[in-house]
């Protein structure tokens, strides 16, 4: 839990802001010659139907925390939007005044994209309005619009009311936003595909302040001057569908494809204990939590079964567990409020498979790390529907459509813990070892440290990403850690290296 107080972090917020005056960009940071005056920001605010926080504000403290503690970093303001024309308005001052932008909606990113020091942080997890449309012509079952605050808990208890359900991530206060940009992957896409092959619609405010609404058949633009062209293009859906978070634009709404549920969802749960070797007792567990969507017997209840029965002797428990509906098994999901660690992912192919494999998580999880942290690997069963679309109909890693599993690693340690120094280190060696056994990574749940970015997380699909992005913000205005075009000596348009100044500083 965060016990900083309120002064301690705006102690922390001054210090930052000294360094960041020091620090070389091509932006306009607080204390530069070239940032707004506060009568400027002043002015700006005034015209805002939402709010701007200030680090002096107590309502600063609380929106500036990552969920992922340690890239907790300060912006000069956050802008909490009520609606798009709040986030309209926010780009064309920040692009105004060459300002840096930041764009949080939960702040649950892995590497902190969604915060950085000195910048204009917009927030859009205040708006959360959804309409259903069972009329719709584009989907049977019909569909939902949800602006990005939404978590996923409010829609699963929205949709269930009206006995449908949605690919979702399985986790409660995770933001529609950044899990959907990314791909997202949900307990239900091996029935109905990932959150990208779900997308029917969306809605976002561009690097120069355009509002688009793009589909699979137009993209429909409305500038700040108020002119309006639709076209046929559909760049910047495709890019939108895996591309990722905080690249292509600031979305303020997304369309969703809904699906009638299974009649069932049993729940399926074996833990196996393991014993550290030369210890007394055990050291920890291995858990496979599976969830099998549908009736109760069926073909992948077989698959169950196979390991209900695998060396009973071995296991410490094993069960199935009934649930009625999908939210009468998602509202069992915890998310930890706040978490520091490191992450790393793998996207496991069929070929993947192999004893070489085994050993590796054997040996990882056998080898006593620190007594700080904890080492744990979750894997998530991907296929089936996800396998049914194209490599290149979404922009996500091609991996995707043939991985049988999303392996992610956490090497984990408590939030109070201040001196990690050596856990990230063995992170970005242990996920670099991890990633040689699949084919992709899975940029939501994947490390800071990954070399090859680009073709890692995006493959054969990286170039016409790129493309897309010098396309529609050829300044690169929106900038993130291993995004789209955030390469680390892209030369500026000004002539200035565009670097990521602030990445290092805390964490
Ligand atoms: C407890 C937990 C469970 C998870 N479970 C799953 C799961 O089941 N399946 C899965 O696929 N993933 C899962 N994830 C990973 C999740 O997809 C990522 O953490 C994702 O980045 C979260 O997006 P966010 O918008 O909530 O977070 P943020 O930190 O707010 O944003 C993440 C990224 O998106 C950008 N962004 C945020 N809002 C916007 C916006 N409105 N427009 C454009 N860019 C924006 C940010 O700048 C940042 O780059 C889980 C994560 C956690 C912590
Ligand atoms: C939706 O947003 C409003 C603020 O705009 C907030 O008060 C409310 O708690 C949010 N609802 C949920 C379920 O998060
Ligand atoms: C529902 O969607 C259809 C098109 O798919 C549209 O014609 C109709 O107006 C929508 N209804 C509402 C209430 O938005
Ligand atoms: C509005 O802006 C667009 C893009 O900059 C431009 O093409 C268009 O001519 C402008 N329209 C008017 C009426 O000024
Ligand atoms: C779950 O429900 C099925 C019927 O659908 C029943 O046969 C089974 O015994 C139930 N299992 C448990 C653990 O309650
Ligand atoms: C971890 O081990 C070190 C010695 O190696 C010891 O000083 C420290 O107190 C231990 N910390 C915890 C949390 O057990």
């Amino acid at each position: 839990t965060m016990v900083l107080s309120s002064f301690a972090w705006r102690g922390l917020a001054l210090a930052v802001l000294v360094k960041v005056c020091l620090s070389v960009s091509n932006r306009c940071l607080p204390g530069d010659d070239c940032f707004p005056t506060n009568l400027e920001v002043i002015k700006f605010m005034e015209t805002l139907d939402g709010t701007l926080h200030f680090p002096h504000m107590a309502s600063y403290d609380t929106l500036v925390v990552q969920r992922e503690t340690i890239y907790t970093k300060f912006p000069f303001a956050i802008m909490e939007a009520k609606n798009i024309n709040d986030v309209q308005k926010s780009v064309l001052f920040a692009r105004k005044w060459n300002m840096l932008v930041s764009v949080k909606t939960s702040g649950h990113d892995f590497i902190g994209r969604s915060t950085a020091h000195g910048s204009l942080m917009i927030y859009l997890g205040s708006m959360n309005d959804t309409k259903v449309n069972l009329s719709s012509t584009r989907n049977p079952a019909g569909e939902i619009t949800c602006e990005s605050g939404n978590t996923w808990l409010k829609v699963y208890n929205e949709v269930d009311k009206i006995n449908r359900v949605i690919i979702g991530g399985s986790a409660h206060t995770v933001s529609m936003a950044g899990y959907t940009l990314g791909g997202g992957h949900s307990p239900m896409s091996r029935m109905f595909g990932m959150a990208v092959d779900n997308l029917l619609e969306l809605e976002l405010v561009t690097a120069d302040g355009r509002i688009v609404v793009a589909n699979d058949q137009m993209t429909h633009i409305t500038y700040p001057n108020g002119s309006v062209t639709t076209s046929d293009d559909t760049d910047i859906f495709w890019a939108s569908k895996g591309g990722g978070g905080g690249t292509f634009g600031i979305a303020t709404k997304f369309t969703y494809k809904l699906h009638y549920p299974a009649p069932q969802v049993v729940q399926f749960v074996c833990g196996y204990p393991i014993i550290r070797p030369g210890a007394n007792g055990n050291w920890g567990s291995i858990v496979l939590a599976m969830n099998h969507y549908g009736n109760y017997v069926s073909a992948s209840r077989r698959y169950m079964d196979d390991l209900f029965f695998f060396h009973k002797e071995w296991q410490s428990f094993c069960y199935y567990v009934n649930r009625t509906t999908f939210l009468d098994y998602e509202v069992t999901a915890k998310d930890p409020e706040f978490y520091s660690g490191y992450i790393m992912n793998t996207l496991l192919q069929k070929e993947s498979f192999t004893d070489d494999l085994t050993r590796f998580l054997l040996k990882e999880l056998e080898t006593e790390h620190t007594n700080i942290s904890s080492f744990a690997f979750t894997g998530t069963l991907l296929g089936g529907e996800m396998m049914n679309v194209g490599a290149h109909d979404t922009s996500v890693h091609p991996g995707f459509r043939t991985a049988l599993m999303s392996l992610s690693a956490t090497i984990g340690w408590d939030t109070s813990t201040l001196d990690y120094s050596g856990l990230p280190e063995r992170g970005a060696v242990v996920g670099e070892q991890l990633s040689t056994f699949g084919d992709g990574q899975y940029p939501n749940e994947a490390g800071k440290d990954v070399v090859h970015w680009q073709q890692e997380f995006w493959g054969s699909n990286y170039k016409r990403l790129l493309a897309i992005k010098h396309q529609w913000d050829p300044d690169n205005f929106f900038t993130c850690r291993e995004c789209v075009g955030s390469e680390s000596h892209h030369t500026h348009a000004s002539g200035h290296l565009n670097t990521h100044p602030f990445v290092p500083a805390v964490g």
